[in-house]
């Protein structure tokens, strides 16, 4: 697999539109290159980007097996709206029925370390799945999300998943520029987002935020927001 040389592709990516990246990446990984999605309101934005510049690509979601019932209804739609292939993974059916047979249900209020077995169960090694065989995958994380994310490159190589490149075109996005995005093109979003959930997850782990607040504070809101990654977007 080609990796990307890192410094003179971030670089020239700097001030480019997202329609130039995503069609860049569909040039360069054709086939290879899928999106991973959340279906929350920067995702979306990517799937009618996807449709309209990178149609041979496919999106993938990682079924957690905990999800809101509202993202498997904007699943449905967006599968009715774009001739795209959507793909789900979901966890090893037995390393969920290890661990709620050991730690129960709700393990994750417990501690950290108990959450982040969670998502490494549910999310983190399906998403390996969902990798292979790929050049390249694409998020929709923004730089202004959290703290968390402040440096992050608009394409880089994920030493975390063995050197496949990784593109996040609404890196350099505020919050606003997604959202005429979806008005302007009538793009099908969350209905969780009109009720205070800026951030979509898993529905035990997510709760609405108020006007203000960080965005991501509703995630896992019994954590320090310096540790709250799920695992997905670790840097190696
Ligand atoms: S998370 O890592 O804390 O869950 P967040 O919800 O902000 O991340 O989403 C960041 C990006 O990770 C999304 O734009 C999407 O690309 C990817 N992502 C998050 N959750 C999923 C999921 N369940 N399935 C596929 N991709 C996901
Ligand atoms: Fe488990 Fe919560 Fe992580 Fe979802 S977000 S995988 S329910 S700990």
């Amino acid at each position: 697999m080609g990796v990307v040389a890192r410094e003179p592709v971030v670089a020239s990516f700097e001030g480019a539109s997202a329609d130039e990246i995503v069609a860049w990446a569909a040039g360069r990984f054709g086939e290879r290159l899928a999106l991973a999605c959340s279906f929350g309101a920067e995702d979306m934005v990517l799937v009618d980007i996807l449709a309209r510049v990178a149609p041979a690509a496919h999106v993938f979601v990682l079924d957690t097996g905990r999800l809101h019932q509202a993202t498997y209804d904007l699943m449905q739609r967006a599968r009715e709206r774009y001739p795209l292939e959507f793909r789900t993974y979901f966890p090893r059916t037995a390393s969920v029925e290890e661990l709620i047979r050991v730690k129960g249900p709700n393990s994750f209020y417990e501690s950290v370390d108990n959450r982040k077995e969670c998502c490494h169960i549910r999310k983190v090694e399906p998403l390996g799945r969902a990798l292979a065989g790929l050049d390249a995958w694409m998020t929709g994380l923004r730089r202004a999300q959290s703290v968390t994310r402040t440096a992050l490159d608009i394409v880089e190589s994920d030493e975390a998943h063995g050197g496949i490149v990784k593109i996040n075109p609404l890196a350099e996005w505020p919050e606003e520029r997604v959202w005429e995005y979806i008005r302007a093109n009538n793009v099908p979003y969350h209905r969780l987002h009109d009720q205070g959930y800026p951030s979509i997850g898993c529905e035990p782990c997510t709760r609405p935020v108020l006007p203000g607040q960080d965005l991501r504070s509703g995630r896992w809101w019994w954590e320090n927001p310096e540790g709250k990654e799920c695992g997905l977007h670790l840097t190696a």
